[in-house]
């Protein structure tokens, strides 16, 4: 049987979410519009360059809390969320390695930070129509309506749209606040 633990990560982590996030965002990234002309390779090549040097410094400067997956003291996958300033958090990544997609990792990592989070808003962002989307809204997040219709928010991110790739965004809340409505 293997075993699975979620602990909160340590600056020697670096390199692993580093390596995640790129995995991750490749295979995710492979089916948008403008992939088929190489916007994959581009954004990922960019982002590479971008993490190495800021995964190290947010580890080690405490301002965001990052959790990692391990399936028998192996490297699965993260988390990484940003406390707000009246308490909220911003889910800003959560990747899984491939090869262990399907395995509970995902789950525990999400069921393991919302605890750690409590009764408080968490708040997020995905490619609409993306298959995270379908895991985001499984755990109670939803639409954020306060985000207005027209808000750079709901664009293609920068990056992604620089490198060709086509993938406008939906805002996401779980609220949380004085509700234990998650499954
Ligand atoms: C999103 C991601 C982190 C999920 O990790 P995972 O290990 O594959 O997820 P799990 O198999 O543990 O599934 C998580 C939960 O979603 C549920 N789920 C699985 N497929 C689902 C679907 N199509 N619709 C709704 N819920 C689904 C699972 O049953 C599980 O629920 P549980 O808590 O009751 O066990 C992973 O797929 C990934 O890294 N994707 C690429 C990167 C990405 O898109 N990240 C999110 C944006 S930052």
């Amino acid at each position: 049987m293997c075993a699975l633990e979620v602990v909160r990560a340590s600056p020697a982590d670096a390199d692993n979410l580093c390596r995640a996030l790129l995995v991750g965002n490749r295979k995710a990234f492979e089916r948008l519009p403008g992939a088929e002309t190489g916007g994959v390779d581009r954004v990922i090549t960019d982002m590479e360059s971008r993490f190495a040097d800021e995964y190290p410094k947010r580890l080690s400067d405490g301002s965001t809390v990052f959790f990692v997956a391990r399936v028998d003291d192996n490297f699965a996958g993260y988390l990484e969320a940003v406390p707000l300033p009246n308490g909220d958090y911003r889910l800003r990544a959560w990747h899984v390695l491939p090869e262990y997609h399907g395995r509970k990792v995902g789950s525990r990592l999400m069921r393991h930070f919302l605890e750690f989070a409590g009764e408080v808003d968490v708040y997020s962002h995905t490619t609409i129509g993306s298959e995270s989307e379908d895991k985001y809204r499984y755990y109670g997040f939803e639409e954020d309506l306060s985000v207005p219709p027209d808000h750079d928010s709901r664009e293609t991110p920068p990056p992604m749209a620089r490198a060709g790739l086509i993938a406008p965004q939906i805002p996401l809340v779980c609220r949380r606040r004085c509700s234990s409505a998650w499954p």
